[in-house]
């Protein structure tokens, strides 16, 4: 639940930490905010590093559903992503993705800025889909 701030009164993040990194200048949009754009592809390669263990193999994004922005990223921020696998089916697994920043030295609680529903299909060597192993 969300305050007027946009702040987590309970802060913890659903999910493993697969990704940790550092929002850089170069990765910002026209406001010198976080480029969306690049939150999501940090979010597409947890959600790939996710995959790469289930699938035990190759695999691909198939969609990517219910992307929510729900905070500015300052540069300087640090980013991280924490990946938890929601469904299994035959080829395809759903991973949900949360993102939560904290600024260390300046503002040290985790805020949680983004999340979203990413579904990679595991394939083989010629690009076609294959079962996941059980
Ligand atoms: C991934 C790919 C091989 C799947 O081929 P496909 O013919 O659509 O495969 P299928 O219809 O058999 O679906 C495979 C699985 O994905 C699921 N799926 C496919 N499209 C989906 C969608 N839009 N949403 C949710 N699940 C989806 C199916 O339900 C199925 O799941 P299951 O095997 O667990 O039951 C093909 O779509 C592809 O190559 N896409 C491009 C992938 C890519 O390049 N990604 C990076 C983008 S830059």
């Amino acid at each position: 639940m969300n305050d007027q701030d946009g702040m987590d009164k309970d802060p913890s993040p659903t999910g493993e930490l697969t990704l940790q990194t550092l929002a850089m200048p170069k990765d910002t949009n026209a406001n010198g905010d976080i480029f969306g754009g690049w939150l999501v592809s940090q979010m597409d390669l947890a959600a790939g590093i996710t995959m790469k263990r289930v699938a035990k193999g190759r695999s691909a994004t198939v969609a990517i559903k219910n992307v929510n922005f729900l905070y500015p990223v300052n540069v300087g921020s640090t980013v991280s992503c924490y990946a938890e696998v929601e469904e299994i089916g035959r080829s395809s697994a759903h991973i949900n993705i949360e993102v939560w920043i904290f600024n260390a030295g300046k503002d040290e609680h985790l805020r949680k800025v983004a999340e979203g529903l990413f579904i990679y299909v595991a394939i083989d060597d010629n690009g076609r889909t294959r079962p996941i192993p059980r």
